[in-house]
Formats: C-alpha cells, sequence, structure tokens
C-alpha cells in the first residue's frame, strides 16, 4: 500500500497485450478488497467465486469477523463484552443505529419495541392455514412474508420513517410469530404478548404460559434467553444475511426481504444446525458409540458430518461457541441438572474431535450452533423451534444490514454473473428429427 493509502493490482491477461489496474480499498481492519468493478469492461472477463469464499459483495459498518483469530465484534465492541454486560434490546439499537444509546436512547428504543409486539389480529387465521405438524420455520416464513399484507403503511423503503417502523415492527413480531407457530403445533390457545415483560422474557412468556394458571418468567431463563439471542442477533455476510440483502437490492419491502433470510436460514449447513445437533446427539445415544460415529464423519463415500463444527469463515473457535459452552454449564447449574447425558456426550465429542488429525487438520471446531440446543432444550424449547429461535434474534441483523444496504447510496441491484459450460448455440429440432 503506497504511502497516501492508494494501492492497485496490475493484472495482465497472457497472450495479450491487455491489462488491467485494480484498485485496492483498505477497510478500517480486516484484508483490503481489490476492486474488480471495471474488470469485465476493460479485459472481457469475469472473477469466479462460487460460494463466495473469497468475495466481498458489499461495504458495511456493521459487523467484523477475524476468523483466524476468532473474534466477532458488533459496531466495534466485542462479542465477549457485550454477551456481559449488554441486553438484546441494546444490542439491536447498537445493531441498527450504529451506537450503544444512551438512557433516554434506550428508553425510547424500548418503548418502540415493546410497543410493537402485537400482530394485527386477523393475522391469527393464517395459522389456521396451516398443518398441526407443521415445521415452525415453514410458519415463520409464511407469516412473515404475509406481514407486507397487513403492514402496508410502512412499506415505502425510499422514505426513512417507513424503515423505521417497520425494523420496530419485525423486531417487535418476529417472537409473537415464533411463539404461536410453537403454540399452534401443540394444539394450545395463542398467548399474547405483555408490554411490561422484557424482549426475552416476553418470548418465554408466550412460548410457555397458559390462560388457565400463573405463568411466573424464571429471570435466569430469561437472562440466559437474552444472552442466546445477542449471540445469534448478526453475523456479517452469511448465507442469510446475503439473502436479505439480494432480495433487498431488488427494492422488495422489508417484510419479505425477511421471510427470505427465514428460508435461507432454515438449512442444516446454517440455522437449521443447532436442530441437527441434538438429533446427531441421540443417534449417537453413548459415548462409546463415538469413535464409530468419527468413523463415519470421516467417510468420503457417506455424507454425515459432526454438526456444529466447522466455518467457513472461522479456522479457530468460534468465539460464540465458547460463550455458548459456559452459559450451558451455568445454565444446567442454576436449573439444577447435575448431570445431563446429552452436554457429557458433547463435550466428550468435543474433545474427541478436537484431537483427531481429521478436524485439527482442517481447521474444524465447534461453532455457535453446538452448545446452542443443548441450552435450548434445557430451557423447556422443543428441538423444533431452535432455527425459530435463531431467526428471532438475527431478524435484528437482518433488518440492520437491509437498512444500511438501502441507505448506500451506491447500492444496485445484486446481479451475479456466470461461467457458462451448457450447450453452445445451436438450431431447434423438430420433434421428428430428435433421436
Ligand atoms: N464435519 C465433517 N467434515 C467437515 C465438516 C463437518 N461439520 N465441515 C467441513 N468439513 C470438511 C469437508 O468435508 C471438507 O473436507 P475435504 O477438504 O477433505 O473435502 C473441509 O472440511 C472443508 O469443508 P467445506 O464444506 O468446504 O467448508 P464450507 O466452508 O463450505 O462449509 C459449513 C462450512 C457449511 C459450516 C460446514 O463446516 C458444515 O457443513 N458444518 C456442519 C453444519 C453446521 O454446523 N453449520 C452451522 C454453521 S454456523 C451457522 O450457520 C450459525
Amino acid at each position: 500500500m503506497a504511502d497516501n493509502g492508494t494501492a492497485t493490482i496490475t493484472l495482465t491477461l497472457d497472450g495479450t497485450n491487455q491489462s488491467a489496474s485494480l484498485k485496492l480499498r483498505a477497510g478500517t481492519i480486516g484484508p483490503s478488497v481489490a476492486d474488480i468493478r471495471s474488470l469485465y469492461n476493460e479485459l472481457g472477463i469475469f472473477t469466479f467465486d462460487p460460494g463466495y469464499g473469497g468475495t466481498a459483495a458489499c461495504e458495511s459498518k456493521i459487523t467484523y469477523i477475524d476468523g483466524d483469530a476468532g473474534v466477532l465484534l458488533y459496531r466495534g465492541y466485542p462479542i465477549e463484552q457485550l454477551a456481559e454486560h449488554s441486553t438484546f434490546l441494546e444490542v439491536a439499537h447498537l445493531l441498527l443505529n450504529g451506537e450503544l444509546p444512551n438512557a433516554a436512547e434506550k428508553r425510547l428504543f424500548e418503548h418502540g419495541v415493546l410497543r410493537h409486539t402485537m400482530l394485527h389480529e386477523q393475522i391469527r387465521s393464517f395459522f389456521n392455514g396451516f398443518r398441526r405438524d407443521a415445521h415452525p420455520m415453514a410458519v415463520l416464513c409464511g407469516v412473515v412474508g404475509a406481514m407486507s399484507a397487513f403492514y402496508h403503511d410502512s412499506l415505502d423503503i425510499n422514505d426513512p420513517e417507513h424503515r423505521r417502523i417497520s425494523a420496530f415492527r419485525l423486531i417487535a413480531k418476529v417472537p409473537t410469530i415464533a411463539a404461536w407457530a410453537f403454540k399452534y403445533s401443540i394444539g394450545q390457545p395463542f398467548v399474547y404478548p405483555r408490554n411490561d415483560l422484557g424482549y426475552a422474557e416476553n418470548l418465554l412468556y408466550m412460548m410457555h404460559a397458559v390462560p388457565t394458571e400463573e405463568y411466573r418468567v424464571s429471570p435466569v431463563l430469561a437472562r440466559a434467553l437474552d444472552l442466546i439471542l445477542i449471540l445469534h442477533a448478526d453475523h456479517e455476510q452469511n448465507a442469510s444475511t446475503s439473502t436479505v440483502r439480494l432480495a433487498g437490492s431488488t427494492g422488495a419491502n422489508p417484510f419479505a426481504c425477511i421471510a427470505a433470510g427465514i428460508a435461507s436460514l432454515w438449512g442444516p449447513a446454517h440455522g437449521g444446525a443447532n436442530e441437527a445437533v441434538l438429533k446427531m446427539l441421540a443417534e449417537i445415544g453413548h459415548a462409546e458409540q463415538i469413535p464409530d460415529f468419527i468413523r463415519k464423519v470421516k467417510d468420503r463415500n457417506s455424507s454425515v458430518r459432526l454438526m456444529g463444527f466447522g466455518h467457513r469463515v472461522y479456522k479457530n473457535y468460534d468465539p460464540r461457541a465458547k460463550i455458548m459452552q459456559r452459559t450451558c454449564h451455568e445454565v444446567l447449574g442454576e436449573l439444577g441438572i447435575k448431570d445431563d447425558p446429552l452436554l457429557d456426550l458433547a463435550v466428550e465429542l468435543e474433545r474427541v474431535a478436537l484431537h483427531d488429525e481429521y478436524f485439527v487438520s482442517r481447521k474444524l471446531y465447534p461453532n455457535v450452533d453446538f452448545y446452542s440446543g443443548i441450552i435450548l432444550k434445557a430451557m423447556g424449547f422443543p428441538t423444533s423451534m431452535f432455527t425459530a429461535l435463531f431467526a428471532v434474534a438475527r431478524t435484528v441483523g437482518w433488518i440492520s444490514q437491509w437498512k444500511e444496504m438501502v441507505e448506500d447510496p451506491s447500492q444496485r441491484i445484486g446481479r451475479p454473473r456466470q461461467l457458462y459450460t451448457g450447450a453452445p448455440r445451436r438450431d431447434y429440432l423438430p420433434l421428428s428429427a430428435r433421436g
């Protein structure tokens, strides 16, 4: 990099005398990027990066990850400090608006979210259209998408006030939809949100309360859930966030964009992994079976993966997994669960994998999902709700990233190109001439 902070890369196309100069752009921290936007015009070639492992798709000021060092920062603040000292709604304000709120801003923000928790009553009828055994993520995806049909007064993406109200609506109402998806699946009456409860408290209340008796939200569980929500709130340009940005780049409304993010999160390679970890632990069953399971994972002919392990960006311990592991022990302790066979099995599985050459050489470490399922299960959440809870937390990250994108004057429709390897041009054959 030159003294004045500018640098370029010069590419020369072999066998021709064509070359292109690409500007290098430096971030605040982390690797610089080569700005390739002029490459096609100058050399007539595209870049090829399936899975986007080497592509910075946008400029962002929200979240920073150093995958080699295991660092995660929200707006510059280390996740460990936020997890210890902050609350989910404070973190939501930070992600959305760029700064931690002062006391007055905090009150106003919390008021804004907690006064938007109720759903339009007509939305209730949507739930009845689903089968009782529908996966909560299917319901969440459908009902959040349907919000665009109800909140017409906040759909103008070019109006900052509409964007603000939509963000409040999403952050506030997605927990109600998730809780109702659960209630519907078990045939219990919907529990309406209560504005006197905190964010995590309210979610626990809507999931676990019934009209026939009083339900007191455990402060220990509320704090643990709040922490889990903080850890899942944002994670840079992951698959679901990129999906939200791509959908949003067309000018689609925020409710439709977040529904797209929910669909992307559902996959087992992404947010669905927390559910898959518990299924995996149940299948392994006992520590004695671990070597056999690890053998299957390492077998190239099997499609078995060690769920909750590995990450596209982290080539070190996921910092969220460290906090999650500690929290897991604390929550089980506070709940009076002395020996949890699942936790013992997970700890042993982690120990075996971290000493196995296969995982060591590929830098595969536990990710956030390895322990989150065990905590959520201990807290009384059914496995099918795990990914839906992840979606509740990530809604904050999605809407913050969507807002940043819409407010970026250089934003254009996301439209990747391709390396075409299909048939070259050919002429249509009438049916009688086809073999
Ligand atoms: N178990 C076994 N082997 C693995 C695993 C795993 N969990 N993850 C990666 N590998 C191996 C691959 O087989 C590959 O080996 P090879 O080089 O011999 O072919 C190598 O490690 C690299 O793996 P890729 O699939 O290329 O890594 P990628 O970055 O594409 O995938 C992913 C990352 C999807 C997270 C992957 O590690 C995985 O499937 N993990 C399990 C699912 C999971 O826990 N997902 C949650 C991610 S965190 C989140 O979304 C909240």
